[in-house]
């Protein structure tokens, strides 16, 4: 059975233009005019945009003690009801340490319950013989990026060195290498003192993680990846410090990317500061939320091309696992939410404003993270032969973003109150309708496929031998239990 969506207003990250999409096996067949098919998908007065791509997500993730509560099936759901139709979600490798079982667990977990596609990323977490060897058969079973911690110090961090070799073994592989750039040595620092001092609370957690130790993690793996000649990729960048290396990096040719969240275009840093103990602690995350300084540099960057992408990091633990860290800030699971209102809130903010254009909105929610994750036209394009992930985007459809209301099963939700003017009327995987606005739409777990990246092609040699490292590491580290006070 063939469909046609017809009568919208096509945007892609180059142009927008009027025409029809016709469908064929979950996939494009033609782009044109007055095209015909067995059903018709009614566009008229709205947008039709390849289907969101959220590059950065913790479902049902194991950390700091607990486990993130959005499911692999209310994650992709809320996801596919605010027109994102592919996660990439962070795979964790559990306490045997193995990349490969980490994988084989996540596909266990997701594969009933995702309602529409997603990728893995794969976490380097320490560095050994086995990780440099299980890298290789996490690229074989389709996962061609890794990101390093360099914060969760005695958990997740690793050092510089490990950076090195593991960035190196990227490089060789032909896969992308990531970092949470935060310097963990001075945070845990930072922390130690705010206790010391009897700052217990959620306001503890944006004193000890200033931005300039956002900026110097930034400086240093931008410049460990230039040492290995690798590109890099840094997740949730939040202030200006991390904008300007990558900015400079960038006009010297490197490509470094970087990915701003959503939460940091458009919530600051009173959040956690004369709010109510729930209220600040529901938006305890690393890095914390920053000024409104740091907030225009972010918007200044996506119009200007310095940063690429716009994720959410949803990392979502409900208040009753927020309070874990009710006498200690530093025990408040790190994480927010916003997978499902993501472009919403973008398209308010962003292109309602001005800020940016349609044409950049397509470009940072979908085309730009497919390409930089090598699924591009795969996804994130609308072109014959790519699959059908479409969005009809109506920017008459407002709404008033509440937790009451949300498909997310969080008990709250960060934007709660905010006034968005545009949702997915339609919402398209692989040539499936599973969402329309205003019907009964309802969820369809295990309908959702693993989509493999394949390696990248410019896969280099490099001095990667795990021994290169003189002291191989034997710290241990518990992802599941970051120590009191880390
Ligand atoms: O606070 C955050 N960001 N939690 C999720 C884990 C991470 O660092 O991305
Ligand atoms: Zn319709
Ligand atoms: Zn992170
Ligand atoms: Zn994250």
């Amino acid at each position: 059975m063939s469909k046609v969506i017809k009568g919208g207003t096509i945007v892609t990250a180059d142009r927008q233009f009027a025409g029809d999409i016709l469908i064929e096996d979950g996939k494009i067949a033609a782009i044109g005019d007055n095209l015909t098919g067995d059903e018709v998908i009614d566009a008229e007065g709205a947008y039709v945009i390849p289907g969101g791509i959220d590059p950065h997500t913790h479902l049902e993730m194991p950390f700091m003690g607990t486990t993130a509560d959005e499911t692999f099936e209310s994650g992709t759901w809320a996801a596919a009801t605010g027109g994102t139709t592919m996660l990439v979600d962070f795979c964790l490798p559990g306490p045997d340490g193995s990349i490969k079982n980490a994988i084989n667990d996540w596909h266990r977990k997701s594969a009933p319950q995702i309602c529409s596609d997603i990728g893995y990323h794969m976490a380097i977490t320490g560095w050994n013989e086995s990780i440099f060897n299980e890298m290789k058969d996490a690229v074989d079973m389709g996962v061609n990026s890794f990101k390093h911690f360099m914060a969760y110090k005695g958990a997740l961090m690793v050092e510089d060195d490990e950076m090195y070799a593991s960035f190196s073994r990227c490089k060789e592989l032909g896969a992308l290498p990531m970092v949470h750039a935060e310097n963990g040595d001075i945070i845990q620092e930072l922390q130690q003192k705010y206790l010391a001092e009897g700052i217990t609370g959620p306001e503890g957690h944006a004193f000890s993680r200033p931005p300039e130790l956002e900026g110097e993690a930034a400086n240093r793996a931008i410049m460990i990846a230039d040492a290995v000649g690798t590109p890099l990729y840094i997740v949730h960048v939040s202030c200006e410090q991390a904008h300007e290396a990558i900015r400079r990096a960038r006009q010297k040719g490197h490509r470094v990317y970087g990915e701003p969240l959503i939460q940091f275009l458009t919530l600051d840093e009173s959040e956690y500061f004369n709010k109510s103990w729930e209220h600040a602690a529901r938006r305890v995350m690393s890095p914390p939320f920053r000024s409104k300084a740091h907030q225009d540099g972010l918007w200044a960057g996506l119009s200007a091309g310095s940063l690429q992408v716009v994720a959410t990091d949803h990392c979502a633990f409900g208040t009753e696992k927020k309070k874990m860290g009710l006498n200690d800030f530093t025990q408040i699971p790190n994480g927010t939410g916003g997978l499902e209102d993501r472009l919403a809130v973008l398209w308010t903010t962003g292109v309602e404003t001005g800020r940016i254009t349609p044409e950049e909105f397509v470009a940072v929610t979908s085309t730009n993270i497919a390409k930089i994750l090598n699924i591009y036209p795969q996804k994130g394009a609308l072109v014959p032969g790519a699959d059908a992930d479409i969005v009809v985007w109506d920017p008459k459809i407002s709404k008033t973003i509440s937790a009451n209301s949300q498909k997310s099963i969080i008990d709250y939700n960060v934007f709660e109150g905010f006034e968005v003017t545009a949702q997915a009327r339609h919402t398209l995987s692989r040539g499936d309708v599973i969402w329309s606005w205003g019907k009964n739409s309802a969820p369809q777990p295990g309908r959702g496929r693993f989509v493999p990246r394949p390696a990248f092609s410019s896969a280099g040699t490099a001095l990667s031998r795990w021994k290169a490292l003189n002291t191989p590491r034997k710290v241990e580290r518990d992802p599941m239990n970051i120590p009191s006070g880390i």
